[in-house]
């Protein structure tokens, strides 16, 4: 056998694997049948189930005749249409006046690597990005990964959002800055802003010409109106006037997580500046991916585009909120009926899938080792693993946990 030579690989290091999807491996390999897995931020029924939506049902059968040619570069036209005007709205002046550019995107993720790509052309690499702290944990390696150097803004405390920091860091960056803002159902604080707080800090951004970022991951399953959750998002584009980036998933809302569909879309202040943007949007993803997947995007837009399959999803939504509602509320009893000590109100206060409980991560070791009850390490639980037949276990559970 020939001698084998030094390998180029050797100066890869070592990556640990992602912490969320680890849990998750490590809890489906978990053969206890009484387990519950409180980790990963995906929608289950009230049987624990991955749900399919019944509007997106009914769009498979509509579409399961379409067939499989590429897509052109910036994705399916009428997925485009139909999603910018759900999430600016049907009557934007940003919309009418061809003032956004937009392209589908590989889900949410994808969405922020593409607006960073396009930001960082635009702004240059010494523009630093702001995120949240604490936020969803791939939003820092995203930007990163793109080359911006990322800062973290106190974002919260277990009261609620802590204005008075954010205030003050939109007031100390530079302008240009980038801030990544969570449109609706913050990850992982369940903390949102207000429309007057949303209208406090839009006038800063305005006046410091700093440059907003929304992450629209969770619109519709917040509050059940998407309309209500895209609040922030048409305040800024339209009442404003500001250019903003939106990276929009389709992951939560339509339950669509495997089919990887969102987009990303940027208002700005003229239909030439779009022309440009959007030509510029196209290069970049003709060399990263040629063209997006057509499966998720044609359900989204035959769920868009169809009267009646769009009550449907709007019915599906309230469903959706309002089984996490419940779990929330059906947890904060079962603590409050158990006298665990600790301070579980403001599980029934914040908003969307997650909450972090303020457990100890020995706390949250002990649950998982002694009760087969998974949660990150932070103690975020995802509300929407909860279930009637599992949440007062769970409340048994952390009862007995923080009174050991
Ligand atoms: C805040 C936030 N942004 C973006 C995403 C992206 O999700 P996806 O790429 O699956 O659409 C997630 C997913 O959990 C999220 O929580």
């Amino acid at each position: 056998m020939s001698s084998v030579s030094p390998s180029f690989f050797e100066v890869v290091s070592y990556t640990p694997p992602d912490a969320i999807f680890e849990l998750t491996k490590t809890y489906n390999a978990d053969p206890v049948a009484r387990k519950v897995n409180l980790g990963q931020g995906t929608y289950k029924d009230e049987n624990g189930n991955p749900w399919i939506l019944p509007a997106v049902r009914s769009a498979k059968e509509k579409i399961k005749d379409s067939n499989h040619e590429y897509l052109p570069i910036l994705g399916l036209p009428s997925f485009r249409t139909l999603a910018a005007d759900l999430v600016f709205g049907k009557h934007s002046a940003a919309i009418r006046e061809g003032r956004v550019a937009s392209c589908q995107a590989l889900s949410g993720t994808g969405a922020l690597h593409i607006a960073g790509t396009m930001l960082k052309q635009v702004l240059g690499r010494d523009t630093t990005v702001y995120i949240t702290k604490p936020s969803w944990s791939n939003h820092r390696q995203v930007f990163e990964s793109i080359g911006f150097a990322v800062q973290e803004i106190n974002y919260s405390s277990s009261a609620g959002v802590d204005m008075q920091s954010l205030i003050q860091t939109l007031n100390e960056a530079a302008p240009k800055s980038i801030f990544v803002f969570h449109a609706s159902a913050h990850n992982p604080s369940g903390w949102d802003c207000s429309p007057a707080q949303w209208k406090q800090i839009g006038a800063i951004v305005k006046e410091r010409q700093l440059f907003p970022l929304f992450d629209a991951a969770y619109l519709g399953l917040t509050s059940g109106d998407y309309d209500r959750d895209a609040f922030a998002i048409r305040y800024f584009a339209d009442e404003l006037g500001l250019e903003i980036a939106v990276c929009l998933s389709f992951a939560k809302s339509m339950g669509l997580y495997g089919e990887r569909v969102g987009m990303c879309a940027f208002s700005s202040n003229t239909p030439t500046i779009t022309a440009a943007v959007e030509s510029s949007l196209a290069r970049m993803i003709r060399a990263e991916i040629s063209n997006p997947p057509a499966f998720g995007a044609r359900i989204v837009a035959a769920v868009l585009e169809d009267e009646e399959l769009y009550a449907q999803w709007r019915k599906d939504l309230v469903t959706m909120s309002s089984r996490i509602a419940e779990m929330r509320w059906q947890l904060y009893q079962g603590l409050a009926e158990l006298r665990t000590p600790g301070d579980w109100k403001r599980i029934t206060e914040q908003k969307g899938m997650f909450c972090i409980l303020g457990l100890t991560p020995d706390q949250v070791h002990y649950l998982q080792k002694e009760y087969h009850i998974y949660m990150a390490e932070s103690s975020r639980v995802s509300i929407a693993g909860l279930n009637g037949s599992n949440v007062r276990y769970v409340a048994e559970c952390i009862n007995q946990t923080v009174k050991r």
